[in-house]
C-alpha cells in the first residue's frame, strides 16, 4: 500500500473510530459526552479529513509521529501558506497532528 493511502485509510479509520466513540458509548457507564467534548472529536475528525484532503497534494503525507507538538506549529504555519488554507482549516491540522503524534 502507498504511503499516501496508508495514511488516508488511518484517517478514515480514526475519524470513524471517533464517531463510534461519540455514539457508541453505553448511556449507564457515561452521560451523553459534553458539549466540549463532542466540539473536541468533531475538530480532531475535521482535522484529520483536511489532512488526507490537503497534505499530500505536493508531496507524499507527512505522519503525526514525524514531528513534535512544537515542531508541528511553525510546519502548519509555513504549510498553511503553500496550501492556501484558512487559519480555522489549518487549526484543526495542528490539532489533529498534535493528538495523533
Ligand atoms: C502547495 C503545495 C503543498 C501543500 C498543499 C503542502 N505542502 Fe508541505 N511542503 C511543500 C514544499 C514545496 C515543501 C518544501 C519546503 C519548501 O520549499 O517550502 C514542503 C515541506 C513540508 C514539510 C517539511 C518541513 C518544512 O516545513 O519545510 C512538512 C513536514 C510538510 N511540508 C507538511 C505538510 C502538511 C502537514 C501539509 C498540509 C497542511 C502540507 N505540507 C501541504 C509544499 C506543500
Amino acid at each position: 500500500m502507498s504511503n499516501q493511502k496508508y495514511f488516508a485509510a488511518r484517517a478514515a479509520l480514526i475519524a470513524a473510530a471517533l464517531g463510534a466513540f461519540s455514539i457508541g458509548l453505553p448511556s449507564a457507564a457515561a452521560e451523553k459526552p459534553s458539549q466540549k467534548a463532542q466540539a473536541n472529536a468533531a475538530e480532531f475528525a475535521r482535522g484529520a479529513r483536511l489532512w488526507a484532503e490537503n497534505c499530500n497534494r505536493c508531496h507524499n503525507m507527512r505522519d503525526p509521529k514525524d514531528y513534535r507538538d512544537e515542531q508541528w506549529r511553525p510546519v502548519i504555519a509555513h504549510m498553511r501558506v503553500r496550501a492556501g488554507l484558512s487559519g480555522d482549516q489549518a487549526h484543526a491540522i495542528l490539532r489533529f497532528l498534535q493528538e495523533s503524534n
